[in-house]
């Protein structure tokens, strides 16, 4: 063969590997951005060491740029190693996004140690956030100024939470932390309130001792959902917030049923009224006497995820706390021994009250799914779906020393026939 043709045909070799590698790099750079994967460089280079007469040294740091995979340029000379933004724990415990560590600090996220064993490139990337921010990331947490030390008050404290798209429907806010002042002695947040505006459903105005709570609100479609912690600087209280922001996706199984402001999905647990807690409030109401702790101008809905096989459910007081339901009615007035029985759970109820749907107790199916009183004895419903609806109007002058409820649900299987 002649020098001339070996000269020309190595060269054609060269240029065709050159190319049928550099389209192999946009398909898989194509791919990659339509899977929401991120792609780092590796520093081997098979397809460039097969021949070294290439002699294309690949592999600087430089190269592990960001967002690589809208960038194919560098594409042909490296393998690509892989790995999907997936939800991360960092090692401070807090939920994050598992990101190349120049975009986490780009989008003010913090590092929280590594989430991938492809390249130490990747971090768990937390988002966190205080007055005045706004956010598109899952997991963002919204905290008051120098969390975790306390807040004096004064001023709104504001974040605008925006989908990033419309595959986002809904989001689940749990209350990690939240101490506002209390509600005055007739259950009305006039001191501090924590608000939810902008989405498809209502939110109350939430203040008290709310750690452990949740919320869920749908996206409207159209505006961002606004969540704000309100507070006076004229009353003296230690305020502290750390809420979670979550966002689930249109099709996630763990998207909450439209209308249920809160949602448990294990088989069994328990829940509470907002500002649920024991003890009762020091204020008095506008008649002088001990006020409530429940919240005024409530009503939203209390949802169980049914598990499979199961039949019914049953709620019950919490056993430990006798004030675990006191509605309505003065608790004072009543021997401390008679809480939480049947003596004192009355269904003639049209101020304060839960309804649970088509309710037996002891076997026997009652008329009335209203609840209210000074106690609420084990209540069982088949009704589906499993939800505790919850009312409370705007009077609480009769309510005295009301603590709200506490109840324990516990899920029933289907007999065996
Ligand atoms: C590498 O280049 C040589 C010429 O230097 C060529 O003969 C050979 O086919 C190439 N090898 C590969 C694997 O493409
Ligand atoms: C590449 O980065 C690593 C740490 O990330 C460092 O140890 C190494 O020296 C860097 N190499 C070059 C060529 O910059
Ligand atoms: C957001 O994070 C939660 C975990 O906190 C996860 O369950 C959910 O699927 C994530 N949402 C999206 C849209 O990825």
């Amino acid at each position: 063969m002649p020098a001339a043709a070996t000269h020309s045909s190595r060269l054609l070799a060269i240029v065709a590997i050159f190319f049928s590698s550099y389209i192999l790099g946009i398909y898989s750079a194509a791919r990659a951005s339509s899977q929401q994967v991120q792609q780092v460089q590796q520093l081997e280079a098979p397809l460039a060491s097969q021949n070294d007469s290439l002699d294309l040294q690949a592999g600087t740091n430089s190269s592990l740029a960001r967002s690589d995979s809208r960038h194919p340029r560098w594409f042909p000379f490296y393998t690509i190693g892989r790995f999907s933004n997936d939800i991360c724990t960092g090692n401070n415990l807090l939920l994050g996004t598992c990101v190349i560590s120049g975009e986490c600090s780009d989008n003010s996220g913090v590092g929280a140690g590594s989430c991938s064993t492809i390249t130490s490139q990747a971090i768990c990337c937390i988002y966190q956030r205080t007055c005045g921010a706004s956010t598109s990331y899952n997991n963002t947490y919204f905290y008051n100024s120098n969390y975790p030390a306390p807040y004096a008050g004064g001023g709104r404290c504001s974040i605008v939470v925006t989908p990033p798209d419309s595959s986002i429907c809904q989001l689940r806010v749990d209350f990690l932390a939240l101490s506002l002042a209390p509600p005055t002695g007739d259950g009305l947040c006039s001191t501090d309130a924590l608000t939810i505006t902008g989405g498809a459903s209502q939110v109350p105005s939430i203040c008290g001792e709310n750690s452990g709570q949740h919320v869920y609100v749908d996206f409207n479609g159209v505006s961002p959902i606004t969540i704000s912690v309100a507070t006076s600087a004229g009353y003296t209280f230690n305020r502290q917030w750390q809420l979670q922001i979550r966002m689930l996706g249109c099709s996630s199984a763990t998207l909450a049923p439209s209308g249920c402001l809160q949602y448990y999905m294990p088989t069994s647990g328990t829940f509470a009224s907002f500002n649920y807690v024991s003890a009762a409030s020091s204020a008095l109401n506008s008649i002088g006497v001990q006020g409530t702790r429940q919240l005024a101008n409530t009503r939203y809905g209390i949802c169980i995820r049914k598990a499979a096989g199961i039949c019914s459910i049953t709620y019950r007081q919490v056993g430990s706390d006798t004030y675990s339901f006191t509605l309505t009615n003065d608790v004072g007035a009543v021997d401390p021994a008679l809480l939480a029985t049947s003596s004192v759970q009355s269904q003639d109820c049209t101020t304060d009250y839960i309804v649970i749907p088509a309710p037996t107790q002891g076997g026997v199916s009652l008329a009335s799914d209203r609840f209210c009183g000074l106690g609420l004895v084990s209540t069982t419903t088949s009704a589906k779906p499993f939800v505790v609806y919850t009312v409370t109007d705007g009077n609480e002058d009769m309510d005295i020393s009301n603590r709200g409820f506490y109840l324990s649900y516990s899920q029933n299987a289907c007999p065996i026939l």
